[in-house]
């Protein structure tokens, strides 16, 4: 007979069995679930609840719990649905009624909204290093090649020259604010539910801020209801983790085309390509295709979180044991994006000599002479109409920007002079922009100098 089961006259079916447990996935919470425990206990004890001795005799064995269970040596039946009643009737397995006290003060339904957040806050913490890691891959990747050019893509068409390390810099800023979201959600995950009971709070004379205090949580929660039905914590988690996969598949799009023969500006290391089984020349970027791949799974998680929330009356309904599915898949994709990433970054190599060649098409740098005009003093509506015409004067007579004379240019640009035949060197184009966030080499240094210091 399970552990709720006085008033029930019959066993759960077999199938039911199946159908409702959760400890195939929600195993994974063993050690948060007995750091609760032991926190409980020790509160317990101290108000009085229970006998001290009882308090420590719980608190050992629970220790052993967790030993035995790292080491696989720990035995789950889907009859006793999940983690926390496994581990509770272990305990009273040891123990026998003394063990049986664990439980005072305290309903599954709390205990799990506080095993979620005490887990979350780890993985927190570990996405975050993970974060931090990749923008250095990236940052470091930046600073060996501060001087690389390449064609910059408004609508995938060349549209200005700019500095490798400038895109790869714009990743950077991505997942900086990733790591923002990451820490901002940190503070409502950091927010201790134990108390709340199934949803009405406790007759006992427990101590929350006791706990609250042993488990380093920031406040107790204030509403005992919205501490057991409250999920926001996890669906704004794994918002920010669809935010940051959508940033790792643009990311691998950027890849992707680079890899292809049409751009050929990178090759991936071997060790994060696959080859074909049919076609014996083939080196495929699947990393990068499985991450846009992967990011649809993340999507799936947050869409599966909303929509297992909006309908459900106050407080606790089963639905919620659903989340943790989710919550796990989405937070294990976004570890192991940021597992293969780094390195992938980290061992990439650059076709330098490709990516320059790309950018010296003069086209690149019609808007310098149209900005060259209106330093001249002409209306930049005129400039550009100009230099419009000029291009297509150029395309008709079957020529490229910077293989005219000075007096073919005017034909188009009365203001031309000697100057404007020069403002087709990509290095010069780059170098002019100077402005704060542009991709100058001077502001570019000034980028990765604030990284390196910020990353330290
Ligand atoms: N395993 C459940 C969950 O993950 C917690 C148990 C609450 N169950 C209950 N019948 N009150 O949400």
């Amino acid at each position: 007979m399970a552990l709720w089961g006085g008033r029930f006259s019959s066993d759960t079916r077999d199938e039911v069995a199946r159908y409702s447990e959760s400890i195939s996935f929600d195993k994974r919470l063993y050690k948060h679930d007995i750091d609760g425990s032991r926190a409980h206990v020790k509160m317990l004890a101290h108000a009085g609840i229970i006998p001290q001795e009882t308090a420590e005799a719980i608190r050992s064995e629970l220790l052993k719990i967790r030993d035995r269970i790292d080491a696989g040596d720990f035995k789950y039946d889907i009859s006793l649905e999940d983690i926390h009643m496994h581990i509770e009737s272990a305990l009273i397995g040891i123990l026998g009624a003394e063990g049986a006290r664990v439980h005072s003060g305290r309903s599954r339904n709390d205990q799990v909204a506080l095993d979620l957040r005490l887990y979350l806050r780890d993985e927190i913490d570990l996405l975050i290093e993970g974060l931090r890691r990749f923008q250095k891959a990236l940052v470091t990747m930046a600073a060996a090649n501060p001087r690389v050019i390449m064609p910059g893509f408004t609508h995938l068409q060349h549209a200005q020259v700019v500095l490798f390390a400038h895109h790869l810099l714009a990743y950077v800023e991505m997942f900086d604010r990733d790591a923002e979201r990451l820490a901002d959600c940190r503070k409502r995950v950091n927010v201790m539910p134990l108390g709340s009971g199934a949803l009405a709070g406790s007759t006992l004379p427990l101590d929350r801020e006791l706990v609250c205090k042993e488990l380093n949580f920031e406040r107790v929660t204030r509403n005992s209801m919205d501490g057991v039905a409250d999920r926001d914590f996890a669906i704004e988690l794994v918002s920010a983790l669809a935010v940051f996969a959508m940033h790792t598949s643009r990311l691998s799009e950027d890849l992707i085309l680079w890899c292809s023969q049409e751009f050929d500006f990178v090759e991936l290391d071997d060790a994060f390509c696959t080859g074909s089984s049919l076609m014996p020349q083939k080196k495929n970027p699947d990393v990068c295709e499985l991450t846009r791949g992967k990011t649809a799974r993340v999507y799936g998680a947050l869409s599966a979180l909303l929509t297992l929330c909006k309908g459900l009356p106050l407080t606790y309904n089963r639905d919620l044991q659903e989340d943790k599915i989710a919550i796990f898949d989405a937070v294990d994709t976004a570890e192991q994006i940021l597992a293969v990433y780094p390195p992938m970054i980290e061992t990439m190599k650059l076709k330098e000599e490709n990516m320059r060649k790309a950018a010296t098409d003069p086209a690149l740098m019609a808007t310098d002479i149209a900005e060259k005009l209106v330093e001249l003093g002409v209306p930049f509506r005129t400039a550009h109409h100009r230099v419009g015409s000029f291009v297509k004067w150029c395309k008709e007579n079957n020529r490229l920007l910077n293989e005219t004379t000075l007096e073919e240019m005017q034909i188009t640009i009365p203001e031309a002079t000697e100057v404007f035949l020069t403002l087709f060197d990509p290095d010069n184009s780059v170098a002019k922009r100077k402005l704060t966030g542009g991709t100058g080499f001077d502001p570019v240094a000034d980028q990765i100098a604030y990284w390196q210091d910020r990353l330290k």
